[in-house]
C-alpha cells in the first residue's frame, strides 16, 4: 500500500539516499557532490509549516519525497517556494510522482503559499509533463546555466500561482 505523509526526521536517511542517487546518476539536480546527514539535517530544519516536506511510503519503505523549499531568504519572497520531487529509480513510472505532486501542491495551498517555482533541466520531459498536469506554466528558459557530466545544460522555468488576483 502507498501512503503519502508528512516527512519526519527519521525519514532523512531514506530521503538522502534517494537524493544522492539522483545526484550521482542524473542531471535532474545540479548538485554534483552527495549530501551527508548533517547537511541534510540543516536542509530539513530550514523547512516547517510554510515549507512542507512529504514522503511516499510503499509497504513501510520510503520510495519518494517532495518538498516546497524557501525560494529565497529575502523576506518579500516568503510566499514563494521551489519544488523538489524525487522517486527511487525502481519505483518510477508507477504513479508515485503524480501522487506526490498532487499532495505537495495541496500542502502548499494549505500553508498559504502564493507561488511555486520549478527549475527543470532541459530534456527531463517526464518532469515537464508532470508539472504541466499540475497546472504549472512555462515562464522561460535559462540557457547553458548548468555544467554536469561535461555538458552545458539549459533549465526550464515553470511556475504555478494559487490565486491570480492578489
Ligand atoms: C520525475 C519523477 C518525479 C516522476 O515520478 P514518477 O513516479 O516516475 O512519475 P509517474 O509514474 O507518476 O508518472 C507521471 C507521468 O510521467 C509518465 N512517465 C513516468 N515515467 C516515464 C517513463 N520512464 N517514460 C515515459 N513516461 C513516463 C507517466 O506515464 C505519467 O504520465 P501521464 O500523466 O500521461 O499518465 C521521477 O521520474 C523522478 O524522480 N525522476 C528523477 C528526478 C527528477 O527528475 N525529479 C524532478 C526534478 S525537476
Amino acid at each position: 500500500m502507498l501512503t503519502i505523509r508528512q516527512a519526519t526526521l527519521s525519514d532523512l536517511d531514506s530521503i538522502t539516499g534517494i537524493y544522492n542517487d539522483a545526484i550521482l546518476k542524473t542531471v535532474a539536480t545540479f548538485d554534483t557532490e552527495t549530501k551527508n546527514l548533517n547537511e541534510q539535517k540543516t536542509w530539513f530544519e530550514e523547512h516547517g509549516p510554510k515549507n512542507p516536506i512529504i514522503v511516499a511510503e510503499q509497504d513501510g519503505i520510503v520510495v519518494g519525497w517532495a518538498a516546497l523549499s524557501r525560494y529565497s531568504t529575502r523576506c518579500a519572497y516568503s510566499d514563494t517556494a521551489e519544488i523538489s520531487l524525487y522517486v527511487t529509480e525502481e519505483y518510477q513510472n508507477k504513479g508515485i510522482g503524480k501522487k506526490l505532486m498532487k499532495n505537495i501542491v495541496e500542502e502548499g495551498e494549505k500553508a498559504g503559499l502564493h507561488a511555486i517555482i520549478a527549475r527543470i533541466t532541459d530534456g527531463n520531459q517526464i518532469s515537464v509533463k508532470l508539472h504541466e498536469s499540475a497546472g504549472f506554466e512555462h515562464i522561460g528558459i535559462m540557457k547553458q546555466v548548468g555544467l554536469k557530466f561535461g555538458k552545458r545544460l539549459d533549465v526550464h522555468l515553470m511556475q504555478k500561482i494559487y490565486k491570480n488576483k492578489e
